[in-house]
């Protein structure tokens, strides 16, 4: 199925987003971003067990559309992280886990957007960068933040303030990346993870997944009890229903 600039297919439990709009190198236009928040609400996506979210064979995304910031007000941003902005969160807060399968060029808000997912695997062609700060912005749909977890400051600073492209072997050994294989596979090798991941139980990965993202900025003691009472609750749910609880 498509919506336009997003395809929507399913393979297996597996859901499959491939970003089309190939002749702009899937620049990140509003409408893109609203086709894209749509097709995260797609019963092919709400019921699947995975989320695979690609931009093809030859891009992955050339970031936001350069076109449409030159136009934008400081009134016209504002509305944005509530209207189409939202997509990076809305994905990086899905239940399911998330890969992203990235040939090319994976620019900017292209960054941002892997980065929101919760895996990435790269063919070798993949070329990773955040050039924002070279125009005068800065990443701003999580990019900052989320590169400062993956990589840490000082890596960060060379990506977001030195705009330092990297291949995708150096994406991997700064742990930007999880994966990098041959030119071409990163679909295949993209949906055998999700595959994997499928097969989990839906409810332990969903929780586990948001317990690694408070852990990140709560302190210990805090995560640690997050930790217990979603182990607890996780316990509960997956004991059989014939078990005597007492
Ligand atoms: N927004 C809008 N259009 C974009 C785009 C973007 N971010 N990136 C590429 N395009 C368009 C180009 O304008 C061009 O359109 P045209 O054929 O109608 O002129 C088409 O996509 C192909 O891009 P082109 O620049 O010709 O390809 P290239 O292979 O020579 O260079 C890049 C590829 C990625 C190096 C170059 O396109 C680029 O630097 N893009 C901008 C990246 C960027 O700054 N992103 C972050 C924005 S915050």
């Amino acid at each position: 199925m498509s919506a336009g600039t997003v395809e929507i297919r399913r393979s297996g439990s597996t859901a499959v987003l491939t970003l089309r709009r190939e002749a702009k190198l899937n620049a990140l236009s509003t409408h893109l971003e609203r086709e894209l928040l749509r097709a995260l609400d797609d019963k092919a996506v709400t019921t699947s067990r995975a989320v695979v979210l690609t931009g093809g064979d030859r891009v992955f995304s050339a970031g936001a559309d350069t076109g449409e910031l030159r136009e934008m007000t400081p009134e016209a941003i504002t509305a944005y992280y509530r209207d189409s902005g939202a997509v990076y969160e809305k994905v990086a807060g899905l239940p399911q886990p998330t890969v992203s399968a990235v040939a090319g060029y994976c620019l900017g808000g292209g960054l941002e957007l892997a980065l929101a997912t919760d895996f990435r695997v790269a063919d070798a062609t993949a070329v990773f960068g955040l050039p924002e700060v070279g125009i005068g912005i800065l990443p701003s749909s999580g990019g900052t933040y989320r590169t400062v977890r993956a990589v840490g400051p000082a890596r960060a600073r060379e990506l977001v303030l030195r705009g330092r492209r990297l291949s995708a072997d150096q994406a991997l050994a700064w742990g930007l990346v999880t994966e990098v294989c041959e030119p071409g596979a990163h679909l295949e090798q993209a949906l055998r993870v999700a595959g994997e991941l499928a097969a989990l139980p839906p409810l332990a990965i969903a929780v586990t997944k948001r317990v690694i993202d408070a852990a990140a900025d709560t302190p210990r003691e805090s995560t640690l009890l997050l930790e217990q009472l979603a182990y607890a609750s996780l316990n509960q749910a997956a004991r059989p229903a014939t078990e005597d609880p007492t």
